[in-house]
């Protein structure tokens, strides 16, 4: 049984500063590091030394509320424009997981909202930001109890890149779920894609998994076919980025093939996302901005070359699943079947009424 206490926080406001767990260190050694400028967090997102959809939304919101407080502004205008330009360039720092964009706009929206004076915008940046932290908690182990449901009580599940605590402030979406079901006392097991070509799976998803000694076997992205193939995969479970209204899911580049052959398996391939990582202003994936990222992240491991002097490499970071290929999203009001258009706009419209 994991204990929770032992649950990883990747992203926290302490004394006045970000902190953050360096996940490029990750598995060799368990670092943080304390952020005093804005700058460095818009920076940490785009080096992805923190990564993972909620987890670069939850640090903009703070690395907002920190410049913000070294803003030196005689009125509101001149204040809003300088969080103007905070808000971009946070924005422009990963292009695809939605929850950026929303944190910042969130974030904008009190700048908008609160009367006052500058001092006090300030303080009720920091107050929504930690807010945002502390629902992103409670929405993925909402999320992971629904989600624990679908399980059977001895279950071996393939996940993708890692949607866990660290992609998360804490407990993780697809890895959420895991910890749900293993606090459910159901009897689990996780086979994690090593995921090329960061390897979010094997350094990140293996050493999360491990430290609270949930099993974990690590397979190499093309393995995935065999494993279903010999019965050893009961269901797939990922995170995303970006979910558009018909239910079309950005993740981790790969997500889609192993959706193919879940599907042609005949395995259930579930989603497990909060509600924030729905974007109901894209009717389908097709416009989802996929990240193109350096090349050296396919040439070279651990700074060492492996692919010929020249060679064209290619690296999209996200590829989109269509709806078609998933079972369920697993979300914090329940667990969405298809037809997902409908559906998803149906929660939508209930959180509208709720907020
Ligand atoms: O490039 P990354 O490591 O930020 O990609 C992360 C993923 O694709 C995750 O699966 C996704 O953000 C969901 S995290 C709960």
């Amino acid at each position: 049984m994991p204990n929770p206490e032992k649950v990883l926080q990747t992203v926290a406001w302490k004394g006045g500063r970000v902190r953050m767990i360096d996940q490029t260190a990750l598995p060799e050694r368990l670092t943080y590091v304390d952020m005093s400028d804005w700058r460095d967090v818009a920076q940490a997102i785009r080096t992805m030394v923190v990564r993972g959809a909620p987890a670069i939304g939850c640090s903009a919101a703070l690395g907002m509320a920190l410049g913000a407080r070294g803003i030196i502004a005689e009125n509101k205008a001149a204040f809003r424009k300088r969080m103007e330009q905070i808000a971009d360039t946070f924005k422009a720092a990963r292009p695809t997981a939605v929850n950026l964009g929303w944190a910042v706009d969130r974030m904008m929206g009190v700048v908008d909202r609160v009367d006052g004076n500058v001092v006090d915008i300030k303080d009720a940046l920091i107050t929504e930001a930690l807010e945002m932290l502390r629902e992103d908690i409670e929405a993925n182990r909402a999320l992971g109890a629904h989600g624990a449901k679908l399980l059977p009580d001895s279950v071996s599940i393939l996940t993708h890149c890692n949607a866990g605590a660290l992609a998360t402030v804490s407990y993780g979406t697809a890895l959420g779920v895991v910890r749900a079901a293993v606090e459910a006392g159901k009897n689990v097991r996780v086979f994690a894609d090593e995921t090329r070509p960061r390897l979010q799976g094997m350094k990140l998803t293996a050493w999360e998994l491990l430290q609270e000694g949930i099993p974990v076997t690590v397979i190499a992205d093309s393995m995935a076919a065999t494993l279903m193939r010999d019965g050893k995969i009961d269901c797939v479970i990922v995170g995303a980025d970006r979910i558009a209204a018909n239910g079309d899911t950005a993740n981790k580049i790969g997500t889609y093939s192993v959706a193919v052959l879940a599907h042609h398996h005949k395995i259930p391939f579930y989603v497990a996302a909060p509600l924030s990582t729905v974007d109901m202003s894209l009717p389908t994936g097709a416009r989802i901005p996929i990240e193109e990222r350096e090349t050296v992240e396919m040439t070279h491991l651990e700074g060492i070359r492996i692919a010929p002097e020249g060679v064209t490499v290619l690296n999209p970071a996200f590829d989109v699943t269509p709806h078609e290929l998933i079972a369920a999203i697993i979300t914090e009001r329940g667990v969405i079947e298809a037809p997902f258009a409908k559906n998803l706009a149906a929660v939508g419209e209930r959180e509208a009424v709720l907020a």
